[in-house]
């Protein structure tokens, strides 16, 4: 089977090696992937905003499957174009995936199902939202209702604050049209987690749980990233937990969907926070998540072109997966001045290390040139370490990084620290 993957961060390139061990796979590529998705997919150069010509690549190719890492093709409606041509691809079609590209929609239909999630309010214009913010509590979140490439949510401390975002939203069009529009939201306090499930509609795999560490610095301080690092399983979060997560959250909102008349296949990613009063439905994301997708591919027992093909076919029920019982860290490298203005071309060294079988780098941004590895991009890779508990990945994790360097490199070095708590 010849199976195309959709995109060239590490997200992908952890998709595209889970896909490579499977038996049924012939053959991967990876539009555009990268130099270092090479190493399993061939990388093919179309951009992943190019729908037409991942058709024709498709149809050219007869690729069997074709899987989708970032979000704006899907909200785009690459799985609807892709069924038209009757081409087999694994994700939500273009409404059910409103869920992430609108949030005033997400927060409509977790309203209409009695989904927990925090008090929120949508504008449309900014004189209205700057009153609102003359009467709510501080903090508060102010989210742009669009796609803003991970960059369209401000926790905001003080009233002033509040005015800013909305001026830079609504005013100034930071995030363009998707901030022309923006909810105010209650701050939730809580633990975040990320809840990923596979559906196929009716049939639901819950996958194994994460949590990303969102902010730059250590201790989450500095600017939101898209992503530093994630680990899993979370020992601070428990069996009846996750229960709870899987039925108030995941069955509820594809019960949600089924309800709404658009039927939700593919990975449904939720981050949740897990408040005094249970947990509650931060976002949704339509998508695997980065980096949570390289700790959750480690760990995965089973074979994800079988889930994948499963899902279109909705026979989810006809697979099996199990997770491996050990600790996953997974440290995210990133170029100085990441996540605004940082330099490319830093001469990676050190990645030609044994880092031994419980290792994995997966390439973001990097090129090779000459047989040596450049940094190309502000999220460079991501460091994966299995281990027999979080404690041990983690050393493992650091062990492996400690082997690889480039100028400006930064990392966080306090991946998993919420699970080592106590
Ligand atoms: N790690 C967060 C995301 O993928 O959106």
């Amino acid at each position: 089977m010849k199976v195309l993957v959709v995109g060239s961060g590490a997200r992908e390139h952890a998709l595209a090696w889970k896909l490579s061990q499977s038996p049924h796979v012939t053959k991967i590529y990876a539009a555009p992937g990268s130099d270092g998705i090479a190493a399993v997919a061939e990388p093919v150069a179309i951009k992943p905003d190019a729908l037409n010509d991942l058709v024709s690549f498709a149809k050219e190719q007869k690729i069997d499957l074709t899987v989708v890492g970032p979000e704006d093709p899907l909200v785009n409606g690459i799985v609807d174009l892709f069924q038209r041509k009757n081409l087999r691809i694994f994700g939500p079609t273009a409404k059910a995936a409103r869920l992430e590209g609108s949030k005033a929609y997400a927060k409509d239909v977790m309203s209409r199902h009695g989904i927990q999630t925090g008090g929120h309010k949508v504008y449309d214009k900014a004189e209205p939202a700057r009153e609102y913010l003359n009467n709510c509590d501080y903090p508060v979140v102010i989210k742009a209702d669009g796609l803003a490439a991970g960059k369209g949510v401000m926790i905001c401390k003080t009233q002033e604050e509040a005015e800013a975002a909305i001026a830079e939203s609504m005013v100034e069009k930071r995030f363009g049209e998707a901030g022309r529009r923006v909810l105010i939201e209650d701050f939730l306090q809580g633990e975040e987690v990320s809840v990923h499930a596979i559906s196929d509609g009716h049939n639901i795999l819950p996958l194994c749980l994460a949590q990303d560490h969102k902010p730059v610095g250590e201790g989450d301080t500095g600017e939101n990233t898209g992503g530093m690092g994630t680990y899993s399983p979370l020992p601070q979060i428990t069996d009846e937990q996750i229960a709870v997560l899987e039925r108030d959250v995941v069955v509820q909102t594809i019960h949600a969907m089924n309800r709404e008349g658009e039927p939700y296949k593919g990975t449904l990613f939720t981050g949740c926070m897990m408040t005094k009063q249970g947990p509650k439905v931060l976002e949704y994301n339509v998508r695997f998540g980065d980096p949570e997708t390289q700790s959750i591919m480690m760990r995965m027992k089973g074979d994800l072109f079988e889930v994948l093909s499963a899902t279109i076919d909705g026979k989810l029920d006809t697979v099996e997966v199990d997770w491996d019982p050990r600790s996953v860290v997974t440290v995210v490298l990133a170029s100085g001045g990441y996540p605004r203005t940082y330099e490319k071309g830093y001469k990676i060294k050190g990645l030609d290390a044994d880092f031994g079988p419980d290792v994995q780098v997966f390439h973001a941004g990097t090129k090779k040139v000459d047989g040596d590895w450049y940094t190309n991009g502000g999220r460079v890779m991501s460091v994966v370490a299995l281990g027999s508990d979080l404690k041990d990945a983690r050393e493992k994790a650091y062990a492996a990084v400690d082997k690889i360097h480039f100028d400006k490199m930064i990392y966080r070095k306090d991946i998993g620290f919420r699970g080592l708590r106590g």
